[in-house]
């Protein structure tokens, strides 16, 4: 099987080049065919994304990708490589699992998975002036509810996990999040998973004083990004949290951080977020053993003490994953 793996920035290439060393060892089968995006592509080729790498995407299941940079000085014609890729494969659901993998790192003892609506909601990035300010506009669709709630059901399937809850505000918001709601009570019942529902700022709270009561949540697209956020800083930090923006036909694969530059090039980046992330991309290719093993190994890795500095340690990311092969060769 073939896969795209696109390093980009910054921390990136140092993160995806520790999460290939750790998938080798468990998928020596896995053809990994490396692609340019980002600003160091942009110098190199004049493309943030080059057409090469869109057609090698067109042409494979899945893709492991770390992190790019965004250019910092204003420039009208920029389009951010990772949005075009969501809107022309059509991402349409961003999954994050939460799980805080030792007692000692992070505050909450959290073990979630966020699905979230990736196309629409507060990101439609349309807004136009009014007299004294600006109007933005939120969309909700029928269509966009229902194929990510069935995911999120898939999802709960996949993994056997137990309860499905719908995180909305149709309190405030009665005919788009109550849309979301109702679709969300059509596509579950009678699929035998449990369900409930609960209001965002409710959620919010939730992460830090109800964490064992939360399983799998399905939300829109602004709560989601801020709940995921909030829950990967409660089990660990971006060091630790991996992702997967998922459509029907390509599957990318990331860690949630950026392209970190103030540590880049340093050889301190944690490799777990990207490490999990090519763990979640192996389970998606039917490598579901293989992936089990990767995960084993990181929290052995974990558990014998090892860390980076994000975590406390005295690791640098050649350390971890070294440690991280040795503990896999001892399974
Ligand atoms: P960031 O996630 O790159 O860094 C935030 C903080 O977390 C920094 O102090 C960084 O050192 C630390 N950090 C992140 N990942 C880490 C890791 N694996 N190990 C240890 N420490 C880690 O976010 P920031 O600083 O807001 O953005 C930097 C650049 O990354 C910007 O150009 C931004 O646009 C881009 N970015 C790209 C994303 C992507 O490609 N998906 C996502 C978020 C930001
Ligand atoms: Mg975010």
């Amino acid at each position: 099987m073939r896969v795209a793996v696109i390093p980009g920035d910054g921390i990136g290439p140092e993160v995806i080049s520790a999460a290939v060393r750790a998938i080798e060892v468990v998928a020596d089968d896995l053809e990994m065919v490396t692609a340019d995006m980002g600003l160091g592509a942009f110098q190199r080729t004049g493309s943030y994304l080059p057409e090469r790498t869109l057609e090698l995407l067109r042409d494979v299941p899945a893709a492991l990708f770390g992190a790019i940079t965004s250019p910092l000085s204003y420039d009208a014609s920029y389009r951010s490589p990772l949005l075009r890729i969501r809107k022309e494969f059509d991402l349409y659901a961003n999954i994050r699992p939460v799980r805080r993998l030792q007692p000692d790192i992070g505050m909450v003892d959290l073990d979630v998975i966020i699905v979230r609506e990736n196309t629409e909601g507060m990101y439609t990035g349309v807004e136009r002036d009014i007299d004294g300010g600006v109007v933005t506009e939120r969309k909700v669709t029928r269509r966009a509810c229902e194929r990510l709630v069935d995911r999120a059901v898939r999802l709960c399937r996949e993994q056997g996990r137990k309860r499905l809850t719908c995180v909305h505000k149709s309190n405030v918001l009665r005919r788009s999040d109550g849309l979301f709601r109702e679709v969300f009570y059509e596509r579950t019942e009678g699929q035998g998973i449990e369900t409930n529902d609960m209001l965002v700022d409710a959620a919010a709270a939730a992460l830090v004083s109800k964490p064992r009561e939360l399983d799998v949540l399905v939300t829109l697209n602004l709560y989601g990004d801020i709940l995921s956020d909030e829950a990967a800083a409660l089990a660990g930090g971006l060091g630790f949290a991996p992702s997967v923006n998922m459509g029907d036909k390509l599957a990318l694969f990331e860690p949630t951080h950026g392209s970190a530059p103030d540590i880049a090039g340093k050889g301190l980046a944690n490799p777990v977020a990207a490490m999990l992330s090519a763990a979640m991309m192996l389970r998606h290719l039917g490598m579901g053993e293989k992936a089990s093993r990767m995960e084993r190994a990181i929290e052995g890795t974990l558990s014998r003490g090892n860390r980076t500095a994000d975590a406390g340690g005295r690791l640098g990311t050649e350390g971890f994953t070294t440690a991280y092969l040795e503990v896999l060769g001892s399974l």
